[in-house]
């Protein structure tokens, strides 16, 4: 591309949560790769819609989140945009308008699918024509678990699939395991506080490697997890699924805990509505928890069962709002 054009394109992503979960990265890594494999599902409801514009009138990069400038969250981005305008060999900068309709850096994933928003759209923009895989290895080293975000339905990161590739790509990618159709599975997030986190993942997971006496337990049982959750979910075993789902949840939970400072990502009304998930599951509802780096709920239903536990999480005192999901689709260009 030369470096006198003006380049837009729009694309929409939608945050991933994780059933089996990525908490740390390999030692040394340049590239972001993940110390751990992962499997998630990526929701329809929750969105990231970004625009990026490229003009060489700009003087320097802008960031608009939410409709307003962001002078913050603006180097992360502005260098992972970097990376690509390498790629296209120009240096042109670039205004980037993104929105959420959800709260963002609250634990519900916004860099997921922030990050893939604009991997897909930077890769229209700037004519690259890189591979779903490619963009899946750019989207990961902006933020891991932005990687399954370019997959709809149920992702996976599996380490042993990693092909060695120099950088800007490196090794570890997301891969499809099933389309959302293949067992529309209901989730939904209560809301318990709508502030962004104290800290966030990147350097939690950090502080869980350099300092949790569990990390290499942890860091060892990830690869079977992942191939057992996609097992089960290929034979849409629910109650299987929801067993190994709470348990990785909680692993990475302990593991959290036992870092030094320590990372409490829970409040008292995440535990008791993990506690009343449980309750329920035991009185025959198929429903299961997960939690990530905050205090949210995410409560997975067998289809069918979303409105019914939804009624019930937003009768829990300290849920504040309860948003319903299905499985969506992997990031993609709007018009
Ligand atoms: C708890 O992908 O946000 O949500 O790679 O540092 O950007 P970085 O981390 P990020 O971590 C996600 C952690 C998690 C679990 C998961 O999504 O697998």
């Amino acid at each position: 591309m030369t470096d006198n054009a003006i380049r837009q394109a729009t694309a929409i992503a939608h945050p991933n949560i994780a059933l089996i979960k990525y908490w740390g990265k390999a030692e040394n890594t340049t590239e972001n790769e993940p110390a751990v494999s992962s499997l998630s599902i990526t929701l329809d409801e929750l969105a990231t819609r970004t625009t990026l514009t490229f003009d060489t009138a700009y003087k320097t990069d802008r960031l608009t989140l939410n409709g307003k400038p962001d002078t913050a969250k603006l180097p992360r981005i502005s260098s992972a945009l970097s990376v690509m305008r390498q790629l296209a060999g120009i240096t042109t900068p670039c205004h980037i308008d993104t929105s959420n309709n959800f709260p963002t850096g609250a634990g519900l994933a916004s860099s997921a699918s922030g990050f893939a928003a604009l991997v897909v759209a930077a890769n229209q923009a700037l004519d690259l024509n890189l591979s779903l895989q490619q963009q899946s290895k750019l989207a990961r080293a902006m933020s891991g678990s932005a990687a399954r975000s370019l997959f709809g339905g149920f992702s996976k990161i599996y380490l042993p699939h990693a092909q060695l590739e120099p950088a800007p790509f490196g090794s570890n990618y997301a891969e499809p395991v099933a389309p959302a159709d293949h067992w529309p599975l209901e989730v939904c997030v209560g809301v318990v506080s709508e502030e962004e986190k104290a800290i966030g993942s990147t350097a939690g997971m950090e502080n869980s490697r350099n300092t949790s006496p569990y990390y290499s337990a942890w860091t060892a049982g990830n690869d079977a997890d992942v191939i057992n959750a996609e097992a089960l979910v290929q034979a849409r075993d629910f109650d299987k699924l929801a067993e190994l789902s709470e348990f990785s949840c909680l692993k990475m939970h302990a593991l959290a805990l036992a870092s030094r400072p320590a990372l409490l990502y829970w409040s008292g009304a995440t535990m008791d509505a993990m506690r009343a998930i449980q309750r329920w599951r035991a009185e025959g509802t198929p429903v299961f928890f997960t939690v990530d780096a905050g205090p949210q709920i995410k409560a997975i239903c067998a289809p069918g069962y979303g409105e019914l536990v939804a009624q019930r999480l937003s009768e829990l005192s300290g849920i504040k709002r309860v948003i319903r999901c299905r499985l969506g689709q992997g990031a993609r260009l709007l018009d």
